[in-house]
């Protein structure tokens, strides 16, 4: 029997060959498509379309399963830190001492940022939106790293790679110290890189810096469930601007300005509105299903729902659980976690919810331990996008390393057919 897939269209046939993916998923491979018969595909939101082969991470959405080169995200986020993840995301394999070692060196060894980026920081009312200075930040970096731009051999990728993972934490914490009023840090190379990029985010004046393990290993296991998952749209955003060859910074930039959307990685700050909104409600957990199921009202139960999962997202489990244990481990009584498990009880008895197969996704739980943490709710979206940035410089690095050609979708064109002009006085 042919491998191919067959098309039928107006007493024609045309054949196509079907691809098989290591966990043998079948994709029809239609780059001929146009050429061959004339037509396009279409399919709003890519819902059913592949843009790339890719060996970065794999999902099953039927059987909530997600691995990052292979490893379960389970395993990793019991046995790895991220930094180690970060070096498999980017690199594809688990970094040997020596390995880790070098890699957190250079990176050590970038986490200078140019004194004149603080006049752009001061730039921003404190009412500014994190991740909209983060985006800015990010992009103006470009101006400060000019080697970091035309990256083309593996070489200059590994800098322009190693500087933005240094870089980004002193802007994360910058952007949260000049929200609070606090004087800008640069951390401590003494420290591992999350403890560090606590401490940066910390650290008061006059106060010695305390160590807490439970809350460094929270925040680095939930950067680790972060990191990477596979073509969501910032990733794909991060994509396409890399395929024009705009520079890593750039369109890391971009995927930070795409994550930040409610729908996607906004939905993390989305989550604990909506659960404060409840609380102050009464907690009427039913109210707020019954808004989310009327199709006259806009409202959606925020951290349920996902484009893939059609199962428990495998990061809530991990991060429900986390959640129990940080909270009991800082003697933190948090009321919105009991309403949020009570939402989710709810959910999933609810018919609505399981026909359409709505599950709790990676957002719903997260920012309750972002909370516990001293974390500010419009931080959380920057949570996300510390977690994913590795995720996103592996993804932009392999569509490079592959020459994968510049993203440039086709249309169906619905306008007006060809008119001619009418002069400003006949209109
Ligand atoms: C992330 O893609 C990724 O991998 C993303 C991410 C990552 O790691 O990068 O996993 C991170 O973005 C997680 C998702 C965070 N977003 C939210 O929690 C926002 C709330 N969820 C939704 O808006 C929605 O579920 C999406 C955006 C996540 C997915 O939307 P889809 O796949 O386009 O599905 P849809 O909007 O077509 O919904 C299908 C049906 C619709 O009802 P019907 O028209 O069939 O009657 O389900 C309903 C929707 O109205 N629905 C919801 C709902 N989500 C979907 N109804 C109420 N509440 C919801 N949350």
């Amino acid at each position: 029997m042919s491998n191919n897939a067959r098309l039928e269209y107006a007493g024609k046939s045309y054949e196509f060959p079907v691809k098989k993916g290591t966990e043998n998923e079948l994709a029809i491979d239609i780059k001929t498509m146009r050429s061959a018969t004339g037509m396009i595909t279409i399919d709003p939101g890519y819902k059913n379309t592949g843009s790339c082969e890719s060996a970065i991470t794999f999902l099953d959405g039927e059987k909530g399963i997600l691995r990052y080169r292979g490893y379960s995200i389970e395993e990793l986020a019991e046995k790895a830190d991220f930094l180690e993840v970060a070096y498999l995301l980017i690199f594809g394999e688990l970094p040997n001492q020596e390995e880790l070692d070098k890699f957190h060196n250079d990176i050590k060894g970038e986490s200078h940022v140019d004194e004149e980026m603080k006049k752009i920081l001061d730039g921003f009312p404190k009412s500014a939106h994190p991740m909209g200075v983060l985006t800015s930040l990010t992009s103006a970096l470009i101006a400060f790293n000019p080697s970091s731009v035309n990256v083309t051999s593996e070489k200059d990728m590994y800098w322009a790679i190693v500087r933005i993972l240094a870089k980004f934490p002193v802007l994360v914490s910058w952007t949260l110290r000049k929200k609070k009023g606090l004087p800008l840090d640069y951390g401590d190379d003494t420290l591992g890189y999350v403890e560090n990029i606590h401490k940066m985010m910390f650290k008061r004046p006059n106060h010695k810096y305390e160590k807490n393990k439970v809350v460094i290993d929270a925040l680095d296991k939930l950067l680790i469930l972060h990191a990477d998952h596979e073509q969501n749209c910032s990733t794909s955003t991060v994509r396409m601007v890399g395929s024009s060859h705009a520079g890593l910074f750039a369109s890391l930039s971009a995927g930070i300005a795409a994550l930040w959307g409610p729908l996607h990685g906004g939905a993390n700050q989305a989550v604990l509105e909506m659960l404060e909104a409840i609380e102050a409600d009464g907690g009427d957990t039913k109210k707020y299903m019954n808004k989310a199921k009327d199709k006259e009202d806009p409202f959606r139960l925020m951290g349920f729902g996902h484009r893939v999962y059609k199962n428990f997202d495998p990061r809530a489990k991990i991060i429900k659980k986390a959640a129990d244990e940080v909270l009991g481990d800082l003697g933190v009584e948090d009321p919105i976690l009991e309403i949020a498990k009570g939402l989710e009880k709810e959910a999933l008895n609810d018919e609505y919810f399981v026909d359409r197969k709505l599950y709790p996704n990676v957002d719903f739980y997260s920012g309750i331990i972002y909370r516990a943490l001293g974390i500010p709710t419009e931080m959380f979206t920057v949570m996300f996008a510390l977690g994913r940035l590795p995720g996103w410089i592996a993804q932009w690095r392999e569509m490079r390393l592959r020459n994968e050609p510049i993203g440039r979708p086709r249309q169906v064109y619905i306008g007006h057919p060809s008119r001619e002009f009418v002069a400003l006085d006949k209109r």
